[in-house]
């Protein structure tokens, strides 16, 4: 849940805490275009499929090793409408079904999903709110498979839940409280559909079904026990009560975007962890002169915030303690003052091995983790990563290994020990963006002088930097940006993607060349501010452990009757316009740029969406004026650099998901031919009060198309097939 308009108590995911005076290029007035909110209708678009029919688990079929097809340069399917149906809507020719949705047993002992509130043991069932997700194949015997097609592993976070008023009401039977203290069975539950999830999956053709015995199926949730890694491991700002050592913690939380590394194994963004945490007000004087209580603000737990559940309130035991924040010991080793400290990292599983430990790699830096997007390795060159920090005018990030890149690391013995050797040692950059058109990666380590000797901030090791990496980024003058969310690597040039889903808090006189957006937009009468639709900005790395890189803004979101000198400025038509891009991933078979949308600005017109891109390079455009229309008539203008407009042959709509929801996470089959996409927090609008009234609901997907038990929405995973066999998109 990452929308900017609905219940403002509970938003948890628009951070907003950079009171750094970071560079901004231009200066402009504030934007007061009104938008008019009329809709060009009907634009001949064929109907679409709607979703449909319930998981049934397909007979076993083996690896196929069919060949590759080539990239693809032109989009072979009917782009579909957009849609305020409470259904997935896909193009003619294809079909989708539902495999796993929140609360199904993971194991044979685990009885069916009643979804009604009344079911328990939620560590053996699917978590809440699929978010990212990667596919890892399996032979016919049950090993790892690059080749696989019919069997494999989806490893995927569970972010969140759908909340109001502290409760995550769906899971509860009529509700759940919503005064402090919060009864620790429902804590409880809550505790368990956070995480991550391993699920063994398999398919024949278009009926695929995940396997409820499966001996991979795994849940990792806020209270399995994880080892720190990196730099920060050992650091006095991870001791707790629970690692006297600082060598472990537990759990991991609101993970929203993934990866997969080179050497195999999944890798999650921890990102609205912090909302997570109670701080007393009396906490700064009880820390007296920490450094920390700067750091604390920093990361947006200012003294006297509230959690977003209340788990601190669950009782005296340390399940609950630990998300009570404070100073409230006379040492760091009996109190959870530093439990905030061991979230905010990617952590990397090993989807093959069930007992494996889950590692958390400070090294990438601690801030609100979205994906983490590898190069291709070279062999001889470091690995390469790039990652957003997904809060208002946060930072993006490279970190580039000391390990040289070994080939024969690419099946490795051990995965996670690969795994070690190359993300536990390495370099960290923020990026700082030109208005030229170039950018740089600036150093964050204490070999860096404006670190070394920060009077912002005291940095005395590589471990404070990978702890309080956004306060290392604000040192060296990162560029503040429009909330990065997903990354994904071009795998035809090499260039980085990243979307930057939307700033409400982007004001004119910090509009900048690769922030340049700022004006106002209506959703029916109500004044939307900033840069409303977000944009996907790309990056041309010099050389992967380079230093520099030229940028241009790949595509503006739009509505499509926005005024093309401000807004629309990617001239999107009604086959491709969209708002709040968030999930990016490109296929590594096709090519097809997929882009996900996570919106609340023109929900009004459509839900969210899932578009299909065929993208070209930096530089392909060029030099844009975009205008800013002033209150009193006047115009001023932003230079910004924008690549070749798309049409509606190189991008346009693929999917458009049910009432409420977010489409994130994207994976495939290495021929291309089975794709899966999670619906998230389908319903996110019903009311708590309405919680025992299906009618009432917003959504009732996917009861409403067949699968499972009741009339509560879930978020789940669908799989999509191509009715002929073919490539998904071509
Ligand atoms: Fe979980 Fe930034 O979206
Ligand atoms: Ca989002
Ligand atoms: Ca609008
Ligand atoms: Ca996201």
């Amino acid at each position: 849940m990452s929308h900017d308009n609905i219940r403002p108590s509970t938003q948890f995911n628009d951070e907003d805490s950079n009171r750094s005076g970071n560079p901004a290029f231009d200066e402009v007035l504030a934007t007061r275009l009104s938008r008019r909110g009329l809709l060009r209708g009907g634009m001949g678009m064929a109907g679409a499929a709607a979703l449909g029919g319930a998981a049934t688990l397909a007979g076993c079929a083996t690896a196929s090793q069919a060949p590759l097809p080539a990239a693809v340069n032109t989009l072979g399917f009917t782009p579909v409408a957009k849609s305020l149906a409470d259904v997935v809507m896909i193009p003619p020719g294809y079909s989708a079904q539902v495999i796993y949705a929140l609360g199904d047993p993971l194991t044979a002992a685990t009885p069916a999903y009643k979804n009604d509130g009344t079911d328990a043991d939620f560590g053996n069932r699917a978590g809440d709110h699929h978010d990212g997700m990667e596919w890892f194949g399996l032979d016919a015997q049950g090993k790892p498979s690059d080749s696989a097609t019919a069997r494999g592993l989806l490893a995927m976070n569970h972010e969140a839940t759908t909340d109001e008023k502290l409760s995550s009401f769906f899971i509860h039977p009529t509700g759940g409280a919503s005064t402090l203290p919060r009864p620790a069975a429902e804590i409880d539950k809550e505790l368990m559909i956070h995480g991550l999830a391993v699920v063994e999956v398999e398919g024949r053709g278009k009926q695929w079904g995940y396997k409820q015995t499966s001996p991979f199926n795994r849940r990792v949730t806020t209270m399995t026990e994880a080892a720190l890694h990196g730099p920060a491991r050992g650091s006095e700002h991870l001791v707790t009560k629970y690692s006297a050592d600082a060598t472990k913690c537990r759990g991991t939380l609101n993970n929203c975007g993934t990866g997969k590394t080179p050497w195999g194994t999944f890798v999650s963004g921890e990102e609205n962890w912090y909302g997570y945490f109670f701080r007393d007000a009396k906490d700064d004087d009880a820390r007296k002169k920490d450094k920390q209580v700067q750091a604390l603000n920093r990361y947006g737990r200012k003294a006297g915030a509230a959690s977003r559940h209340g788990w601190e309130t669950g009782g005296t035991a340390d399940m609950y303690a630990r998300w009570n924040n404070g100073a409230t010991a006379a040492s760091a080793r009996d109190d959870y003052r530093n439990e905030m400290n061991t979230f905010g990292y990617v952590v990397e599983l090993d989807p093959y091995d069930a007992r494996s430990v889950l590692r958390k790699r400070t090294g990438l830096g601690r801030f609100a983790h979205e994906s983490v997007s590898f190069a291709k390795p070279v062999a001889g060159q470091p690995v390469v990563a790039y990652m957003g920090d997904d809060a208002r005018g946060e930072y993006m990030y490279k970190f580039v290994s000391a390990a040289k890149w070994d080939p024969a690391d690419a099946k490795p013995a051990n995965r996670l020990a690969a795994g070690d050797k190359y993300l536990d040692k390495g370099t960290l950059y923020a990026a700082r963006f030109k208005g030229d058109g170039s950018g740089e990666w600036l150093e964050l380590s204490v070999n860096n002088p404006v670190i070394a000797n920060s009077s912002y901030f005291e940095f005395k090791s590589d471990a404070d930097v990978a702890i309080f990496t956004r306060l290392a980024a604000d040192a060296v003058g990162a560029t503040r940006m429009d909330r990065p969310e997903w990354g994904g690597i071009n795998p035809r040039t090499g260039e980085i993607y990243m979307t930057l889903t939307n700033n409400s808090a982007r004001t004119s006189s910090a509009a900048d060349a690769v922030n340049p957006r700022v004006y106002t937009d209506m959703k029916g009468s109500k004044e939307q501010k900033g840069n409303v639709h977000g944009h996907i900005v790309r990056l041309a790395d010099a050389s992967p452990a380079g230093s520099s890189f030229k940028w241009d803004i790949y595509l503006f979101g739009a509505e499509a009757d926005a005024d093309k000198s401000s807004i629309n400025l990617s001239s999107l038509t009604d086959e491709n316009d969209m708002s709040a891009p968030d999930g990016l991933v490109f296929s590594p078979t096709t090519g097809i740029c997929w882009i996900q949308t996570d919106d609340g600005a023109y929900t009004d017109k459509t839900n969210c969406m899932m578009l299909a891109a065929v993208p070209g390079r930096v530089g392909d455009g060029g030099p844009k004026a975009v205008m800013h229309k002033m209150a009193d008539g006047s115009s001023k203008t932003v230079e910004t650099r924008m690549g070749k407009a798309p049409t509606p042959a190189t991008l346009k709509r693929f999917l458009v998901g049910p009432k409420g929801c977010e489409i994130t996470g994207w994976c495939e089959t290495p021929d291309g031919k089975t794709i899966f996409v999670n619906i998230q927090h389908p319903g996110e609008g019903t009311r708590m009060a309405d919680v025992m009234d299906p009618s009432k609901f917003e959504s009732q997907w996917p009861t409403n198309v067949g699968y499972g038990a009741g009339k509560r929405p879930r978020s789940a995973t669908i799989v999509i097939t191509k009715n002929d066999g073919g490539v998904i998109g071509t």
